[in-house]
């Protein structure tokens, strides 16, 4: 029996616009049970009509970036004060298509999770290998680096509410999921990395997800490992329908 409740998050990256995602609120009918959270990272534009639809509802939303700065001269960017008045819960930090699209290093998304915790919102960091790395054998190499730039960030803070979202980048929109057995192992190295650097209190409060290919077929083998918390979606999220069977599927206490 898990102790951490799930989440189920999509991330509907750059797709559905304002009046794409009033037509999928029209359409999307789940009320959350306790057994899992359900959560939704919007584009920006997307935000108010979350706000309007989601408020008197136990669906969450959130972002799926920040600018590590309250205010100022940062052309373009959107700041914590900004997404908190959103009424977001939860910030994606550091996702693989920003660090790889736009250049990210570990180091700022480090400060994005910081800013995004020092504003009570709950950073959703992003970690994991690309192919290369993994054929190498550098997944937990790559994985510590990018977990070892938060710790440093964090200072003598910690995410007793974190969660980290384990993504290998060959599985993101590929269609191939990782094995659920090798995302267990991931997740649990990351844990008891979390557990040497945060304790082991926030280590068992920590919820860790995996990301890559998940649709309702798939999502109940990964949510029946110890150690993985819940999913984040991309593709799979972008559809009402789709989204309200992988969120059932997430309550059926025996396939967990
Ligand atoms: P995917 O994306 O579900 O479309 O593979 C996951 C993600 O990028 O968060």
């Amino acid at each position: 029996m898990k102790v951490r409740k799930i989440l189920i998050a999509g991330n509907w990256k750059m797709n559905h616009t304002e009046q794409e995602s009033q037509d999928f609120f029209r359409r999307f009918h789940v009320i959350p049970a306790p057994e899992a959270e359900l959560l939704f990272c919007l584009p920006f534009t997307d935000l108010a009509v979350a706000q309007k639809a989601w408020t008197e509802t136990d669906i969450a939303w959130g972002a799926q970036n920040v600018f590590p700065e309250d205010k100022g001269a940062f052309t373009g960017e959107i700041s914590p004060l900004m997404l908190k008045e959103a009424g977001c819960r939860y910030v994606i930090c550091g996702h693989s298509e920003r660090r790889q699209i736009l250049g990210e290093s570990d180091e700022f998304v480090a400060r994005k999770v910081k800013s995004t915790y020092l504003h009570g919102m709950i950073p959703i960091l992003c970690v994991g290998e690309t192919a290369e790395e993994r054929s190498r054998g550098d997944t937990e190499k790559r994985l510590s680096e990018e977990l070892d730039a938060v710790f440093t960030e964090m200072g003598a803070d910690s995410l007793i509410e974190g969660v980290i979202a384990y993504e290998p980048i060959w599985a993101i929109g590929s269609g191939v999921t990782a094995k659920p057995e090798d995302a267990e192992k991931v997740a649990l190295f990351i844990r008891q990395k979390v557990e040497r650097q945060w304790g082991k209190n926030v280590a068992e409060n920590v919820r860790i997800l995996y990301g890559g290919s998940i649709k309702a077929d798939n999502v109940s083998l990964f949510l029946q490992k110890e150690n993985i918390d819940g999913v984040l979606i991309g593709g799979a999220s972008l559809s009402p329908d789709e989204m309200t069977r992988i969120y059932k599927k997430a309550c059926i206490k025996e396939e967990i």
